[in-house]
């Protein structure tokens, strides 16, 4: 008796489970839609095969696990649109969190350039603390707010903004070095960063899925616009330099590594970028 009514509850909970996979439109039913449908584990790893060895400064700080735990606090996330749009937004933020991470430069190593990716999890010898005056989000004595995580996340009050969100702005400000201790936090502020939209700019989410169409100025959707809501004010409307050659690089490689087209207006060598954000006194 028991344990047919065991067998039967049993089958049930396997029925809603695939009921509720199939709603979610997952793919071999063990990921429930998110991430890592789109991107395996040894497909991530094949991507940077070097950030796991000696050769890498942050090695084996960048794990699979890490991000995908960090996605789940932004379900929107690679699960949005096509599967076309929603690997061309894992290749977009893989592309540009690599060249921010890349340890390749002048190592001249026999694979290639974009295999670099995730090798640094923080700034080597930062040119200035990164603080910008700020009541809501006071600098720490003696902190230096430069790179860290997949972003490099930088500035006190980007590090304020995304404490803030997990209810830890006064941590984070305090000890900034969260974000190279904790692989899950620092995926997290990446994540934080590429989703959520800092006026003028667009987030890079609504860019790569499509709810960002462009604007008067001849900014133009695609991967080149995430280049300038980034650090357009140093890299975009100067030509096609180096920097922004990397960062197409990359996202091309993973964009083939993930069977999926590029999309349009991969660079923002002529494009105006935005002005450098100053906060205004109430911040
Ligand atoms: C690491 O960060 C995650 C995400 O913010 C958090 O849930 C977790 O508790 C942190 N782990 C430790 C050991 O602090």
């Amino acid at each position: 008796m028991r344990f047919w009514a065991l067998a039967v509850s049993s089958l049930f909970l396997s029925y809603v489970l695939l009921c509720s996979c199939l709603s979610n439109n997952c793919n071999g039913g063990t990921t429930n839609g998110g991430v890592g449908d789109i991107i395996t584990k040894a497909l991530f790893e094949k991507m940077l095969p070097h950030a796991n060895t000696d050769s890498c400064h942050a090695k084996g700080f960048y794990t699979y696990e890490a991000f995908i735990a960090a996605a789940k606090s932004y379900p929107a996330f690679a699960t949005t649109g096509s599967d076309e749009i929603r690997k061309r937004e894992v290749a977009a933020f893989l592309g540009q969190t690599s060249h921010e991470t890349t340890g390749g430069t002048g190592w001249k190593p026999s694979d290639g350039p974009y295999y670099w990716g995730y090798c640094y999890n923080k700034e080597q010898n930062p040119p200035k603390d990164y603080c910008q005056q700020s009541t809501r989000y006071p600098c720490a004595a003696g902190r230096n707010y430069c790179g860290r995580g997949p972003m490099q996340l930088s500035w006190n009050y980007n590090y304020g903004q995304y404490g803030e969100t997990i209810g830890r702005k006064n941590d984070l400000l305090q000890d900034p070095d969260q974000l190279i201790k904790n692989a899950t936090m620092a995926f997290e502020a990446a994540l934080w960063f590429w989703m959520t939209p800092q006026s003028p700019k667009p987030s890079c989410h609504d860019v790569m899925v499509g709810n960002w169409h462009g604007d008067g100025e001849g900014r133009l959707p695609g991967y080149g616009e995430i280049t300038n809501i980034i650090n357009g004010g140093i890299e975009c409307n100067k030509g096609q330099i180096p920097e922004g050659e990397d960062r197409i690089g990359y996202y091309k490689r993973y964009c083939e590594m993930l069977r999926v087209g590029y999309g349009e207006n991969l660079d923002c060598y002529h494009q105006k970028s935005y002005a450098i954000v100053l906060l205004v006194n109430s911040m």
